[in-house]
């Protein structure tokens, strides 16, 4: 007996998983109903000893609870009209699945990778867990060199290497200039590195992971008109015909002499908004290789020269015509409505 109802239940069950709305009622009916099937076993209960029947009995209940919770549920389900209906039409155009797009900082890269690349730049990555000897040390700035601050960095908690000492989070694309001479060792290098990089920052124009695109250019005769002709070039290229490069003096440890460049304000062309103040915005850091770099790159300063560039990819990107993005962390917000514009 207990399993004829147990049978009889798992049927109902299966048959209302693929019921329409008016199957679920002849199921509700059949099962349930006066004349029901469990209504005549509740019948036979009698035929049963005395013992027996308060625990059929229960049993039967149950059974008839649970078919009603599954029927009253899946009736809910076809209402919503989420489940199965009978009336479907193969004509009906279906819903199109939404097709995504690549993250506008990828594409960013993209498009800085192929700019340079047309000018005959290699672009390469190097370790973004890298050795405070490629971050700082190489590039002319000892332990305890005040000029480090300006580089707000991780540290890595691992044990020190004897001569590359402290691990870090990359804080600049400049520790790939060591890496590159390396392994190029002998000239021409044409070095494009666009790699995550971190610091301890965050506010409208900054966040603790960004990137940062790096050239280096190493050769006989290199000279700071080479410098200013592949900025230009990347500043009518990537910002659009009308744009400008400047050069202003600054310091570098790494370069001798040092640059900042600024690109002209797209709002004013240059000559003065309330957006740029002087109508110039800040891109980032360039100037000539200094000798005792190349040095440290295995690269001899007497018969080499070369000029280096860095800059952030996503101020850069910011900063393209019509963009008008004002807060660079809604690039990592996740926001659709936001990312579905690009
Ligand atoms: N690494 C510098 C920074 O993060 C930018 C920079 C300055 C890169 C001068 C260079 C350079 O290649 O020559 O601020």
């Amino acid at each position: 007996m207990e399993n004829r109802i147990q049978n009889l239940k798992n049927q109902a069950l299966a048959q209302i998983i693929d019921a329409d709305i008016e199957e679920l009622e002849g199921l509700r009916t059949n099962y349930l109903g006066r004349r029901g099937e469990l209504n005549k076993i509740l019948r036979e209960i009698q035929d049963l000893p005395a013992k027996k029947r308060p625990i059929i009995g229960q049993i039967v209940n149950d059974a008839k609870k649970a078919i009603e919770r599954a029927i009253d549920e899946k009736h809910g389900k076809l209402q919503e009209g989420t489940g199965k209906t009978k009336w479907f039409d193969p004509t009906v155009p279906g819903n199109k699945p939404q097709i995504g797009h690549l993250h506008l900082v990828t594409q960013a890269v993209e498009e800085i990778s192929k700019t340079f690349e047309k000018i005959g730049f290699v672009r390469v990555r190097y370790p973004e867990v890298e050795w405070d000897w490629f971050a700082f040390e190489s590039l002319n700035m000892p332990k305890d060199h005040p000029a480090r601050d300006e580089w707000e960095t991780f540290f890595v908690g691992t044990p020190p290497h004897s001569k590359y000492g402290q691990m870090v989070l990359t804080p600049h694309t400049s520790s790939g200039q060591i890496r590159e001479m390396t392994r190029v060792k002998n000239p021409p290098i044409r070095m494009l590195n666009i790699a995550k990089t971190y610091r301890r920052q965050s506010d409208v124009a900054h966040i603790p992971m960004f990137h940062q695109f790096e050239g280096l250019v190493v050769d006989k005769e290199i000279s700071v008109v080479h410098l200013k002709g592949t900025l230009d070039y990347f500043a009518r290229s990537f910002f659009g015909p009308k744009r400008k490069i400047r050069l202003r003096p600054f310091h570098f440890q790494f370069t001798e002499p040092s640059f900042e460049f600024d690109i002209s304000c797209d709002i004013c062309q240059g000559r003065g908004c309330k957006l740029c103040k002087a109508g110039w915005l800040e891109l980032g850091g360039a100037g000539m290789v200094h000798p005792q770099v190349l040095k440290n790159g295995g690269i001899d300063p007497k018969h080499y020269t070369g000029f280096a560039f860095g800059a952030g990819l996503e101020r850069s990107f910011m900063m393209k015509s019509g963009l008008k993005i004002d807060d660079v962390r809604t690039l990592y917000s996740s926001d659709l409505r936001f990312l579905r514009q690009f």
